[in-house]
């Protein structure tokens, strides 16, 4: 129905381990709410294994897959659902593109070429459909967490 098209949309978020650890939290989330969005629930994770390999299935036959579940695991990691009119796209917009240097070379305020290093440590994730939206805010903040003993959460 035409009433849908404005309607508040909502994405999954992370600052990956390079992000927490280079203390870059707080000026993306206040880039985050700068540009309109809501931050509707946060959590830190420290991502087990088995949760880095379900979060990036579809990779899983990629050369860096391997490099990047490491990576992932390395250090905590915070998941924030955002929550605005096309969150999806705008919060990739934000983002830049995956490769940190070509974000400063062609998005130069994203948040990728302020902080990322290169097409691994590009401190920031966002989904890129809906339906990855979906999933992945259900595989981090939905999903019954007693039952979930293969990930491990790290309060700051
Ligand atoms: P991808 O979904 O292609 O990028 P994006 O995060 O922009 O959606 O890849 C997922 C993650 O995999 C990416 O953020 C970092 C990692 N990755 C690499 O380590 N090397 C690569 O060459 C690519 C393409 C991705
Ligand atoms: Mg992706």
């Amino acid at each position: 129905a035409a009433a849908d098209v404005n309607a508040v949309e909502r994405t999954l978020a992370m600052v990956k381990p390079d992000g927490v650890s280079g203390s870059h939290v707080e000026a993306i989330k206040t880039l985050i709410r700068d540009a309109g969005f809501t931050i509707a629930a946060e959590r830190y994770w420290h991502f087990s294994e088995a949760v880095a390999k379900e979060f990036y299935a579809e990779h899983s036959e990629r050369g860096f897959f391997p490099n990047l579940v490491e990576f992932i695991c390395s250090g905590p990691s915070l998941a924030l659902i955002l929550e605005k009119e096309h969150a999806i796209a705008d919060w990739r917009l934000l983002i830049g593109p995956t490769d940190s240097s070509r974000a400063r070379e062609e998005f130069p305020k994203s948040i990728r070429a302020k902080f990322g290093v290169d097409s691994q440590k590009n401190c920031v994730h966002g989904s890129d459909s809906r339906q990855a939206a979906i999933r992945e805010i259900a595989l981090l903040f939905e999903q019954d967490q007693t039952a979930k003993k293969s990930m491990q959460h790290d309060e700051l």
